[in-house]
């Protein structure tokens, strides 16, 4: 049964209807047209759906939107400030982070969030901390080269 749901999206409010059960992922895509954020598995094995709720990392594949409402829901799309791209996402453009694509989003946040709470990381750390994103193309190595330099750049923004 369809409910209507106030979502804080990038710092804007959405309302949407749907089902509560649904899951965040399909809602950001299907009715709010936010297709930065990927479906890879739909079983939060991949991370390429991954948003900030509340400043953590999300599997959105798994997040029943109705367990978002009222919560602060940061997307790729709402990373860039001001027309300035935020420092991890200049940082994966530099280090060319990237094959096809598919798993950056879901990267950027999670190595976003990582650098808020470890703004110094060794690469270790970094490798840790980005386990559980994959990347099938297999570009790992320049991705903890981006995030390496973000962080020497500073992540505060
Ligand atoms: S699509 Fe959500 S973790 Fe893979
Ligand atoms: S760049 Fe293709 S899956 Fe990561």
């Amino acid at each position: 049964m369809a409910n209507v749901i106030k979502l804080h999206v990038n710092g804007g409010v959405q309302v949407v209807s749907t089902d509560p059960r649904a899951s965040l992922l399909s809602v950001l895509r299907d009715q709010l047209d936010l297709t930065g954020t990927k479906y890879g598995c739909g079983e939060a094995q991949c991370g390429a759906c991954t948003v900030l709720i509340d400043g953590h990392p999300r599997r959105s594949c798994i997040t029943p939107v109705g367990t978002a409402a009222g919560r602060q829901i940061t997307t790729i799309e709402g990373l860039e400030q001001h027309g300035k791209l935020h420092p991890v996402q200049e940082a994966f453009l530099t280090e060319e982070a990237m094959q096809c694509a598919y798993c950056t989003s879901g990267m950027i946040m999670t190595a976003v969030a990582f650098l808020k709470s470890n703004p110094s990381p060794t690469e270790e750390e970094i490798a840790h901390a980005m386990e559980g994103n994959i990347c099938r193309c297999g570009t790992y190595p320049r991705i903890v080269a981006a995030i390496q330099r973000a962080s020497h750049q500073g992540t505060q923004s």
